[in-house]
């Protein structure tokens, strides 16, 4: 990865502090169009699988068409990383926050899956998504918690989310943040990402560390004033 070491670093550094059980902020990626966002998202998103923790990839999508695929994306998603998840919790507390998952997938309107990974349970079936997905994360991150693994959301387009899903993710960053589970979001979008994300929870400039891939260090975007 070309140039992006800062970067890098910087997520790195959320995993070994993890491995400790020590808080973090999550993480935003903003920049201009072609800037490398995706690839370096897609990247931290391995590097995260390599350690071990729970990910999911999330991608917005502008409102009316977004709003129903990006909730059948999450569903898909949380099942996958179920299935994929390797760590001790597996066979202990993971497999009762599997219930929770499963009730957060029916709750987000995809029941479609419901049998492949097994029982529902009677948390975040609300069908208020804050409610819901607090249920989750808590349910998942500290199932992780016992592994010194994490659970991440990874979301590419992060711009684009539609506004209840956007700030249902903020609020529940930031109840993690406050409850020490080990959940963050690591998101990536253009130069405005940052604006959207205060103006949904002025908070949100604590929550997380704001790196510019391709803002410095890399030539390609330096204006020559000669
Ligand atoms: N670190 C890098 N060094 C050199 N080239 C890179 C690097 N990262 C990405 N690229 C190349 O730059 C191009 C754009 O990358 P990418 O799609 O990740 O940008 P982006 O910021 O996500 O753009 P968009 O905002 O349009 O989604 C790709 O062709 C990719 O291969
Ligand atoms: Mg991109």
């Amino acid at each position: 990865m070309g140039g992006r070491q800062k970067e890098i670093d910087a997520f790195d550094l959320i995993v070994a502090r993890t491995k400790r059980d020590l808080p973090n902020r999550g993480m935003v990626l903003s920049g201009l169009r072609g800037v490398g966002k995706t690839v370096l998202l897609n990247y931290l998103r391995s590097h995260a699988d390599n350690h071990g923790w729970f990910t999911i990839w999330l991608e917005g999508k502008p409102e009316a068409q977004g709003f129903t695929e990006v909730r059948e994306k999450f569903a898909r998603e949380l099942t996958s990383a179920a299935r994929r998840y390797n760590g001790p919790s597996r066979k202990t507390r993971l497999r009762e926050a599997i219930g929770t998952i499963q009730s957060f997938n029916i709750a987000l309107g995809v029941p479609g899956i419901k049998a492949d990974i097994g029982m529902t349970s009677d948390r975040a079936n609300s069908g208020t998504i804050d409610i819901d997905l607090e249920e989750l994360v808590e349910d998942v991150s500290l199932a992780l918690k016992a592994d010194k693994s994490a659970f991440a959301i990874f979301i590419d387009e992060m711009q684009d989310l539609d506004q209840e899903l956007l700030t249902a993710l903020i609020t529940v960053q930031h109840a993690a943040g406050q409850r020490g589970w080990p959940f963050y979001i690591i998101g990536a979008g253009l130069p405005n990402l940052p604006t959207t994300l205060s103006e949904a929870r002025t908070y949100s400039e604590r929550l997380f560390t704001l790196n510019r891939p391709g803002f410095d260090g890399d030539s390609r975007y330096l204006i020559s004033t000669s």
